[in-house]
């Protein structure tokens, strides 16, 4: 009998089904709590020997249900893992990681150059004082370089015009900011300023609005021509190879003396065929620079320290490098966040 309520038991298949079985068989009208109240009726002697017998059948019962109730919470606990488990072996979702536009890539490559032959790489403030960006550099009002800028000027909101006490435009190039380094800085010094510029132009496939300019501006002891050149050359044989040549034309601008245009030679890695590529502007520091600059410093208190400096100076586009390299027929497709275009100039990561 015992025998069969341990299987019994040991075969339970749920807890509910465990429970009916301990109340079967141990509950207040169990079969086995009816036994045990049934011994009163005995003849004392086999009172005793059925009683010792009934209750030692009453712990095994009760240690077979809670073994097999632990049994079955197990089972239950696993089976409840295993529904619920995350498989973490999924791929997970894909996360639009962003890029570095391709212009900036091109920028940060020539910045990297300079740096390594030892500029320093400065900023510029985009809204720019007409100061800084005309008369300081030796373009003095209505002078016809001005004209040559057609120029974004700003206009203060209503009620702020005292804040804003003289002029300001978007800077039509880089130089003015040889102006505010050379104002508040020692030389000798080789920096380097990236950035955008503005003109009030017509746009078509090589004109834009907005485009980004690389300024250098190398001051010290006995500075020479021949220095601003060697610059140009190195920079020209990391952007195209140990090949690459540099030119220079004469040309006019009025913040260097002599100036020049110069151009590289670039051989199209496709086609194998060369052209002198029109980059920028150089030339000798001016005088007249030096003396504004000077003049700039005696009234913020600081020692004139620029009469009698040489300095190299150069300017280049850098929307020309990138549309050469990668054969972007149009500079407005730059600034358009078309991703069909930007995403073909993804860096490998
Ligand atoms: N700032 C000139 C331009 O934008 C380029 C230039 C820079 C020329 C420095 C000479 C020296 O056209």
């Amino acid at each position: 009998m015992l025998e069969d309520w341990l299987a019994e038991i040991r075969a339970a298949p749920s807890l509910e089904a465990l429970e009916a079985i301990r109340v079967r068989l141990l509950g207040k009208k169990g079969e086995l709590t009816q036994r045990l109240k049934g011994l009163g009726k005995l003849p004392p002697e086999a009172r005793r020997e059925e009683g010792r017998r009934l209750n030692e059948a009453k712990r095994a019962l009760e240690a077979a249900i809670e073994s097999r109730a632990g049994e079955l919470k197990e089972e239950a606990l696993a089976r409840r893992l295993a529904a619920e488990a995350q498989d973490v072996t999924l791929p997970g979702l894909p996360f639009p990681a962003g890029n570095l536009h391709v212009l900036t890539q091109v920028l940060g490559e020539l910045v990297g150059i300079f740096e390594r032959m030892g500029y320093r790489a400065v900023l510029g403030p985009e809204a720019e004082e007409e100061f800084y960006n005309f008369d300081a550099l030796n373009i003095p009002p209505h002078h016809p370089a001005r004209d040559m800028h057609d120029t974004f000027w700003l206009k203060p909101a209503e009620g702020f015009e005292a804040r804003f006490p003289r002029p300001l435009l978007l800077r039509t190039h880089t130089s003015p900011i040889q102006v505010r380094y050379m104002s508040t800085h020692t030389p000798p010094f080789k920096i380097v300023a990236p950035g955008k510029v503005f003109r009030h132009e017509a746009t078509d496939a090589t004109h834009e609005a907005m485009f980004h300019q690389l300024e250098g501006l190398v001051v010290g002891e006995r500075i020479t021509l021949a220095d601003l050149k060697g610059a140009l050359l190195a920079m020209a044989r990391a952007l195209y190879g140990p090949q690459a040549r540099v030119n220079f034309r004469p040309s006019y601008f009025p913040f260097v003396e002599p100036g020049v245009e110069f151009e590289v030679w670039w051989e199209n890695p496709r086609t194998g065929r060369g052209q002198w590529l029109e980059l920028g502007g150089a030339g000798m520091v001016h005088p007249e620079v030096f003396r504004a600059v000077d003049e700039l410093r005696e009234e913020k208190g600081l020692a004139p320290l620029y009469r009698g400096m040489t300095g190299f100076a150069f300017g280049l586009g850098v929307e020309r490098i990138a549309m050469l390299r990668y054969q972007v027929p149009d500079i407005r497709a730059f600034f358009q966040n078309r991703l069909a275009f930007l995403n073909q100039f993804r860096e490998e990561v």
